[in-house]
């Protein structure tokens, strides 16, 4: 048992004895299509016999919306018991630094709560420029954009570009909100297979020369923690004359120099067109940004919709933000250590046997098969004081379940020796490993 664990306010709660199988049929794809073809002119029909998430309630494996009742960030408590977070995108742990939080509180003295608007109108406050300013410079762009989050930023950026006459080009596993982005474009949308350049080639080069087209990839894969192979990409792009959009929400304060992301952990940031970040991950608060050149930005400031219909960033978070910010900027071995330590768990889960991918990050994907199976060990690990994040069909492929992990900076050695513990007796008592 964890220390964490130990210290829990509730006797640890036994696992019960293993469960059947789940009916094929309860896929949550296939329940919704037998519902979307009834022949009924009510818009709630559907909803009626959809049962499946009262089913993994009742067999105690529904994982999702699970609240906690603290985050301190390395630990956190849920159910009245102390966990260790090992499925956070506080990557840094900067959401408990004095200087973030401060910052966020005197914002708030200044400001009051909320603009009440978009930024195109009374939404706008000083902080928001000094913030694009900030990040413009630490990305070493000519400018920034500061949208509410991360999701409305490729939102916005997407669909402002992407015009009748255009092509999105995306790598499979680019994040939803880039398929969303692409989708509410009036352009074609078109994928190549994952962090593949040869197939990308491929891709560009059927697309016609009169044709303006914009590649999307993450610059680290937020299931996977692959990084983008963006040498090779940035290449492919050139040659078809193809502008490149790299979404950065979790390379920012995770790879690159000082933090600075996927371009310049490759030494590539001048073959970047546009770079994306959000803040609700390294940067400790909420919000998006998206780097580049001015006039683009200008661009996309007058008609991404998602900027100019939406509201604008509290000012807590963006003093945040900018907070996090200079933690980053003055105190760059949070990320050194942070590199550090993901090594240390990446390797600890690989050398207990578990098959981790491709990650080259602090994100740890621990692939374990059908959703039952992943949903299974989640709640196992979380028994015994370790928690992580399982991902299941529909967000990965049927039967590629994933415990998505990851590790912060602000673990210690010791916890994150005590979190490989468990993981090694949980895996070994259902089989994962010997
Ligand atoms: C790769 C990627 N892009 C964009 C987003 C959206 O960011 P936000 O949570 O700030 O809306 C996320 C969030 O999970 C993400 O993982």
């Amino acid at each position: 048992m964890t220390e964490a664990a130990k210290h829990s306010a509730e006797p640890a709660r036994t696992v019960p004895a293993p469960l059947p199988p789940l009916p094929p049929d309860v896929s949550i794809e296939r329940v919704r299509d037998r519902f979307d073809g009834q022949d009924s002119r009510d818009i709630f029909a559907k909803v009626v016999e959809f049962t499946l998430i009262e089913r993994a309630q009742a067999l105690g494996v529904y994982p999702f919306f699970q609240p906690l009742d603290n985050n301190d960030g390395p630990e956190a408590q849920i159910h009245g018991r102390r966990v260790l977070m090992f499925g956070s995108n506080n990557y840094l742990g900067l959401t408990r630094h004095p200087h973030v939080v401060e910052a966020a509180r005197e914002a708030i003295t200044r400001y009051g709560t909320s603009m009440t608007g978009s930024r195109l109108l009374n939404g706008s406050i000083l902080l928001h420029e000094e913030l694009e300013g900030r990040i413009a410079r630490f990305l070493r762009k000519d400018a920034a954009l500061v949208f509410t989050t991360g999701y409305q930023t490729n939102l916005g950026t997407i669909s402002a570009l992407v015009d009748k006459r255009s092509v999105a080009v995306v790598d499979k596993l680019d994040h939803a909100s880039i398929y969303d982005g692409a989708q509410l474009a009036d352009g074609e949308i078109l994928r190549f297979k994952h962090n593949d350049a040869r197939h990308l080639d491929t891709v560009l080069a059927r697309i016609p020369q009169h044709k303006a087209v914009l590649v999307i990839v993450d610059g680290v894969y937020s299931m996977g923690g692959d990084i983008a192979d963006l040498p090779a990409i940035v290449d492919v792009c050139a040659r078809h004359g193809a502008r490149l959009f790299v979404d950065d929400a979790h390379a920012i304060g995770v790879i690159g120099e000082g933090g600075r992301g996927t371009a310049s952990h490759f030494g590539l940031e001048d073959r970047v067109d546009l770079v994306m970040g959000t803040f609700s991950k390294s940067l400790a608060s909420i919000g998006g940004f998206v780097a580049g050149p001015r006039k683009v930005l200008e661009w996309i400031k007058h008609f991404g919709r998602s900027m100019m219909f939406s509201a604008s960033l509290p000012p807590s978070c963006t003093a945040a933000a900018l907070a996090a910010l200079d933690v980053i900027e003055n105190e760059p071995e949070i990320v050194e250590r942070l590199q550090k330590l993901g090594t240390l768990w990446r390797e600890g889960l690989s050398s207990l046997g578990f098959a981790v991918g491709n990650s080259q990050t602090p994100i740890v994907p621990v692939q374990l098969g059908d959703e039952y199976t992943t949903v299974v060990f989640w709640r196992e690990l979380l028994e015994n004081g370790v928690y992580t994040n399982p991902v299941i069909y529909p967000a990965v492929n049927m039967k590629e379940g994933i415990l998505r992990t990851s590790c912060m900076a602000t673990h210690t050695e010791e916890q994150i020796a005590q979190a490989l513990e468990v993981f090694r007796d949980v895996g070994r008592k259902q089989g994962h490993i010997s």
